[in-house]
């Protein structure tokens, strides 16, 4: 099967749909996902997003806030952008039907979470993404030049190289075309083309064994970006969330919000000590590369699976009136929050780079845009800001769309583009092989690309992931294309590219902890 769009986007999560819903008027778009629609990282966010409402919260704060979490290491022209935009894509989300939480007097009800200086988080309830990929989905539903494709799963994008014309001397002359996508229902892969494309695939934490993200983040986009020759930057800045719910048997881990310590909960030792305080002055509303390093050091300083989060000195009605989700959550499996303290360790949660975009949101790639958590805007430095990942997303899905909506005027489908080609390949037997080599893939990331690292972790997980690579290479190319098959090339691709940009940042900057203990 072959489809011409004006553009594909591949993503449905705030990224994929805010920038549907504002190319819409400029052409037909599709926009595709690899499950459902709302299964996506959007739909688990708890905490909320970020932007400057009410004094005394003022930009300068929102931007300082945000440099000091990032070690310094934020693009200022990113930061000031994504935080003087945030006020208008808040009301641009109101207006499409999102529902934050306001006070008694009609005024927003503000949250606080780590590193942020003043109360500034706009939330619905517990769960504040689930609230916004529904408003997102029904809005889009409603466009007619919006349409939408399930279980459509992005296998490559296409570019000169599928022409056979390598003619590309410097990685900026990569044009994309479109993609090439596998149908779950036929088994087949299909040709998109489109004039513009958005990479909007969202996060890796599955390339870890312990990680918030549901299953459909394997780092996609960045794998396809990146075999497409184009750039990818920061990915040694993967962002561990200090406090998942302790409960080894459930994948992904289920989150205990930030928004919690905000409220005023402790994080304390299995002895009832609490520990912050003597890691950073700003105790347990410290940034999260700071408090998940502490929880790491206490862990193994105690050798316990976990350390706890404490909330039974609030008021019980308020807690639960607060955090619904969570109370009820940690109710079923026989933690009363009011009462007991909740167990928790930190778990892979968000990658703050990816592929390289411009201050239009526009990739190395030409017609290639990318937004959200699988693009590096240079927003997040060495370590994202909490809250400022929904925020950014939605600010970059509208400059790109901006962008995109003049570029497409310019731009013909591309022609001569060649079927996919499956000549020689055979029905994959031993798909235990795949579940293996993945589990194998998580325990590398785990045991050696963690929070703490050092060369000699560093060089074991390469050493043991090019064995992996190469036998992968070598089913994918005798293969006939899988869903799974995919994602394991896809995420032995981004702990590569984890563990090389890791290798050759020597000194420790946010989430790139070198080796060093702290008692
Ligand atoms: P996603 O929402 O993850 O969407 C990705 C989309 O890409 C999905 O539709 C998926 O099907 C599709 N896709 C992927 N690969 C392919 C492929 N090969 N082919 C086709 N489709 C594909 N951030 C905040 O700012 N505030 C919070 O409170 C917050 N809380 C969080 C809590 C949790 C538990 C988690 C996991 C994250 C949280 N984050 C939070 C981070 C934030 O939710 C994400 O960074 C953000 O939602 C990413 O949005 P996105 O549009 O980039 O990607
Ligand atoms: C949380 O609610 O703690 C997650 C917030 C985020 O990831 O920004």
């Amino acid at each position: 099967m072959r489809k011409k769009v004006d553009f594909l986007v591949i993503g449905s999560g705030i990224a994929g749909l805010s920038f549907a819903l504002k190319v819409a008027p400029y052409g037909k778009v599709l926009v595709i996902s690899k499950t459902k629609l709302e299964e996506t990282n959007t739909t688990y966010a708890q905490g909320g997003i970020a932007a400057v409402t009410y004094k005394p919260d003022d930009f300068k704060k929102h931007i300082d806030d945000t440099m000091i979490a990032g070690d310094q290491l934020s693009n200022p022209d990113a930061v000031r952008m994504v935080v003087e935009n945030a006020p208008e894509q808040i009301k641009q989300l109101i207006n499409w039907g999102t529902g934050f939480d306001k006070t008694q007097e009609g005024k927003y009800d503000l949250h606080k979470e780590g590193g942020h200086s003043e109360f500034r988080i706009l939330h619905h309830l517990d769960n504040t993404g689930f609230e916004i990929q529904r408003a997102l989905i029904e809005q889009a539903k409603t466009h007619e030049n919006i349409e939408f494709a399930e279980d459509i799963y992005a296998v490559d994008i296409i570019t000169q190289h599928q022409l056979g014309e390598i003619t590309y001397r410097w990685r900026t002359d990569v044009e994309c075309y479109g993609a090439y996508v596998l149908n779950e229902k036929t088994g087949k892969v299909d040709t998109i083309l489109s004039k513009i494309t958005m990479m909007a695939t969202g996060g890796i934490g599955n390339i870890y064994q312990t990680t918030t993200n549901p299953t459909i983040a394997t780092g996609d986009g960045i794998a396809m970006v990146y075999r497409a020759k184009g750039i990818i930057e920061n990915m040694e800045f993967v962002q561990f969330h200090p406090t998942s719910l302790y409960n080894p048997k459930e994948r992904p881990s289920f989150l205990i919000t930030e928004a919690m310590r905000g409220y005023g909960a402790i994080l304390k030792r299995k002895d009832g000590v609490a520990f912050m305080n003597k890691y950073d002055a700003r105790g347990n509303l410290a940034p999260r590369d700071i408090v998940a390093r502490a929880i790491d050091n206490e862990m193994k300083n105690t050798g316990e699976d976990y350390v706890y989060l404490d909330v039974t000195h609030k008021n019980a009605e308020e807690t639960k009136k607060h955090f619904p989700t969570i109370y009820h959550k940690c109710l079923e499996l026989g933690v009363d929050i009011t009462q007991q303290m909740i167990p928790v360790v930190p778990a892979a949660h968000y990658l703050c780079g990816g592929i390289k975009v411009d201050l239009k949101g526009r990739s190395s790639i030409v017609n290639l845009y990318a937004a959200g958590e699988c693009s590096s805007t240079g927003l997040h430095g060495a370590n994202r800001l909490a809250s400022n990942s929904l925020l950014e997303a939605i600010v970059y899905a509208d400059v790109a769309a901006k962008d995109a909506a003049e570029a497409v005027k310019k731009i013909k489908h591309k022609t001569k583009i060649p079927s996919w080609n499956d000549e020689g390949t055979t029905h994959n037997e031993e798909m235990v092989l795949i579940t293996q080599t993945n589990k194998e893939v998580e325990q590398i990331m785990s045991n050696y690309v963690g929070i703490v690292r050092s060369n000699l972790r560093l060089k074991r997980a390469l050493d043991r992931l090019e064995l992996i690579y190469r036998e992968t290479e070598r089913l994918f190319d005798d293969s006939i294309v899988t869903k799974d098959l995919c994602e394991l090339r896809n995420k032995i691709n981004v702990g590569y590219l984890i563990i090389r940009m890791a290798m050759k940042r020597k000194e420790s900057r946010g989430y790139t902890s070198r080796s060093t203990t702290i008692n």
